[in-house]
């Protein structure tokens, strides 16, 4: 079965709109876009057009690379005193004369709306409630329970440790009480640990890294990976035409878990303005 991402985003993003519209004041988000990638370009555009769909205030800051450090520090200082701005994001990669790690750690983690802050990375680890839970691990662990893919008991295989999917996906996971193996470029024998899951999750960026000899017969593969190819097509890590005939469920690229992940920075957002406005 084809997991459908952006039927499950729709009805998430449909019921968020009810309930923004339902809220005293609109909330806001900030995104900051300090690099000249085209990939992060789109997905800035695709974030702000979201916000603006679902009633949320959209503050977008596009920088070219005459940007400081000083001033990007002084920015993140003036939205976690605004008051109307409830999310904080800073699109990743930043240019490579920016310290990525310093600028993170300078948002307030009740405005972090990516998850990325390390007390919010922290209480992920630790299994308590963070302000905020990185959007695309909590996408995809809404995409199994919409298909109602039992995830307790089951050997899941992350594949990549990076600190946006790998890392907290695996914690998240555990949290619901799977068996994780957490794969990386330097993992030796990949096929004998994809062989034995239950569940696959591939973040990687490489094509075709899963292949249909790689999977289990049954498994669940959910495809985080996105390339594009030449011609401009988006392609993901697993070979979606042979692996969908082995798996129980697969996520296509696109149209899988990528619109999961604007969905729940949209209910973030959400929830961020609910945190601080409580009363
Ligand atoms: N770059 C790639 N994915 C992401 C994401 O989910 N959030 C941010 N801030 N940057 C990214």
């Amino acid at each position: 079965m084809i997991i459908d991402g952006k039927k499950v985003a729709l009805s998430l993003l449909e019921e968020l709109e009810t309930k923004i519209k339902a809220l005293e004041k609109k909330p806001g988000l900030a995104v900051i876009l300090a690099n000249d990638d085209y990939s992060s370009k789109i997905y800035v555009d695709s974030k702000e057009k979201h916000s603006i769909a679902l009633g949320i205030k959209s503050c977008v800051y596009r920088f070219d690379k005459t940007i400081t450090q000083g001033k990007l520090i002084q920015l993140i200082h003036e939205l976690n005193e605004n008051p109307e701005i409830n999310g904080i994001l800073v699109q990743l990669p930043l240019y490579s004369h920016l310290n990525e790690k310093e600028i993170l750690e300078l948002i307030n983690p009740k405005k972090d709306v990516d998850g990325f802050h390390p007390v919010n990375v922290g209480k992920l680890y630790a299994g308590l409630n963070p302000y905020a839970v990185c959007c695309t691990p909590k996408g995809i662990v809404k995409l199994l329970k919409a298909y109602s893919i039992e995830i307790e008991g089951k050997d899941v295989l992350v594949i990549g440790r990076s600190n946006i999917v790998g890392k907290p996906v695996a914690s998240l996971l555990i949290n619901e009480n799977a068996t994780v193996t957490l794969a990386h470029s330097k993992t030796k024998n990949l096929k004998n640990h994809c062989k034995r899951a239950d569940i696959i999750i591939s973040a990687t960026g490489h094509p075709n890294l899963v292949t249909s000899d790689m999977v289990k017969k049954g498994a669940v593969v959910i495809d985080v990976g996105i390339s594009r190819q030449g011609c401009g097509r988006l392609i993901g890590d697993v070979d979606f035409e042979k692996v969908k005939d082995i798996a129980s469920f697969i996520t296509p690229v696109p149209g899988g878990v990528g619109p999961m992940t604007i969905a729940c920075l949209m209910e973030n957002t959400y929830e961020l303005y609910l945190l601080q406005n409580k009363r």
